[in-house]
């Protein structure tokens, strides 16, 4: 089968029927699969090796968003994520912008900012120009700390100095350009800080404060456009161009209210942060950036907006996206390294393209269902599934029991409870009678 991400049909079936149908997509086997996911990948003595006072693992359900297009490409894109909805929400809304001809991306080079503070500068005036005149000369120092990276196509590109604060903060802050490749950096850039902290503080007859990277790391940044036919948004209750612009109508409360802002990003995050945790990223870093870049003319705003021209509504997501397909304490993690394979990108700065993709899916999903139905009916669909299980239903009576409280519009435990019962008591009944009325058959023969 030809890699696709298009698999109708995918959320009825089973769990290894699902891994069979990925694995032909994918190439990586439904036993590559077993392995890494049926336990979360790591066992006590491994979780042991990487963080401290372990005492145990704690799962999250891996799925996979479908229908994702990138550049032309299709990817099979793993997320994590706890949250009903969000998987299903964003293969939902990635299939519409697939009508459209998919998410078109555009990547800055992998750049990260190494800071260095430097304090009690001597004289405010003299001190950038002390350093920038040795610039060359500092970029190749920094270089020597990195060689690997360096080896590998990356390093120090420029240097850059900045005046903070007032005269009586006496502060100055260096950054350091480095181009990460395919790492997501901190190591490297916290590396180059350290290394070049001395010999700045020297220049300026200072002393060397902070010594690490930025988060904001808005050189970094994901360029994402889709462009949905608005007709592929009617609901059952509305047309194409009514949806199209109440999301408009969304995209312009996000862009007027941060208090609406917030809960925009929120859910592109909800995207974003799935597949940056399945691939073994620091989604703390990547939502940290996020909020910063969001709020860096001093307001905070929406990460994407939304316009219609005419039949086709028009999406569009800038973001910096720091992530890599290298090196990290979690690249060692089996399930983050195989889910990696799944997407089979070839540098960090697709998978930084997917991530973003499916997080302006996931904004498109959740805007579109708040200006149709609300959010609630599709969420209450699915926790109803979560409730079934809780109550105890196994297999397919979970759909059943998750139909049954979401008709009666009692979604708790108890309902559940009592419509898993009822359910029970009507199939003993329903085998009783079938029995019967082979019995009959077998003496009428
Ligand atoms: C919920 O996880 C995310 C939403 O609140 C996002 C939004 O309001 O746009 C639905």
């Amino acid at each position: 089968m030809a890699r696709t991400s298009r698999f109708p049909g995918f959320y009825k079936i089973t769990v290894a029927e699902r891994r069979s149908l990925v694995s032909e997509s994918t190439g990586v086997s439904a036993e590559q699969m077993a392995r890494a996911f049926d336990d979360g990948g790591l066992n006590p003595e491994a979780a042991d090796k990487f963080v401290e006072n372990v005492l145990g693992v704690y799962a999250l359900p891996l799925g996979v968003a479908l229908n994702v297009r990138v550049n032309g490409h299709d990817h099979v894109v793993p997320m994590v994520v706890e949250e009903p909805s969000v998987v299903a929400a964003a293969s939902n809304a990635a299939k519409m912008v697939r009508a459209g001809g998919g998410f078109h991306v555009e990547i800055d080079e992998p750049i990260m900012i190494s800071q260095v503070q430097l304090i009690e500068v001597e004289d405010l005036e003299s001190g950038p120009q002390a350093i920038l005149v040795r610039k060359s000369e500092l970029i190749a120092q920094a270089n020597k700390c990195i060689p690997g990276l360096v080896q590998r196509g990356g390093g120090v590109r420029d240097l850059e100095v900045r005046r903070i604060g007032t005269p009586d903060d006496r502060m100055l802050v260096v950054h350091f350009l480095v181009d990460c490749r395919d790492a997501m950096g901190a190591n490297l850039v916290n590396t180059v800080a350290e290394a070049m902290s001395g010999e700045l503080a020297r220049l300026v007859r200072g002393r060397a404060g902070l010594r690490i990277l930025s988060n904001l790391c808005d050189r970094r940044c994901v360029r994402v456009t889709c462009r949905v036919p608005v007709d592929e948004l009617a609901t059952d209750d509305m047309q194409g161009p009514e949806v199209a612009d109440g999301i408009v109508n969304a995209s312009r409360f996000a862009e007027l209210d941060p208090y609406r802002a917030a809960t925009h990003n929120k859910g592109i995050m909800n995207g974003v942060d799935a597949v940056v945790i399945a691939t073994g990223n620091d989604w703390r870093a990547v939502e940290a950036g996020a909020h910063a870049f969001a709020a860096r003319d001093g307001v905070y705003k929406p990460l994407a907006v939304w316009r219609r021209e005419g039949a086709v509504l028009v999406g569009k997501l800038e973001m910096p996206m720091a992530l890599g397909t290298v090196g990290g304490t979690l690249r060692v993690h089996p399930a983050a390294r195989l889910a990696l394979e799944m997407l089979a990108v070839s540098h960090a700065g697709e998978l930084a393209a997917l991530a973003a993709s499916v997080g302006l899916a996931s904004n498109l999903a959740a805007v579109r269902a708040l200006a149709t139905d609300g959010i609630q009916r599709g969420h209450m669909a699915l926790h109803a599934r979560s409730v079934a299980v809780a109550a105890g239903a196994l297999g397919h009576d979970v759909e059943r029991v998750a139909a049954c409280i979401v008709e009666a519009r009692d979604i708790t435990v108890e309902g559940a409870k009592r419509a898993l019962d009822l359910l029970r008591k009507s199939d003993i009944a329903q085998l009783a009678s079938d029995g019967l009325t082979r019995d009959r058959r077998a003496d009428d023969a």
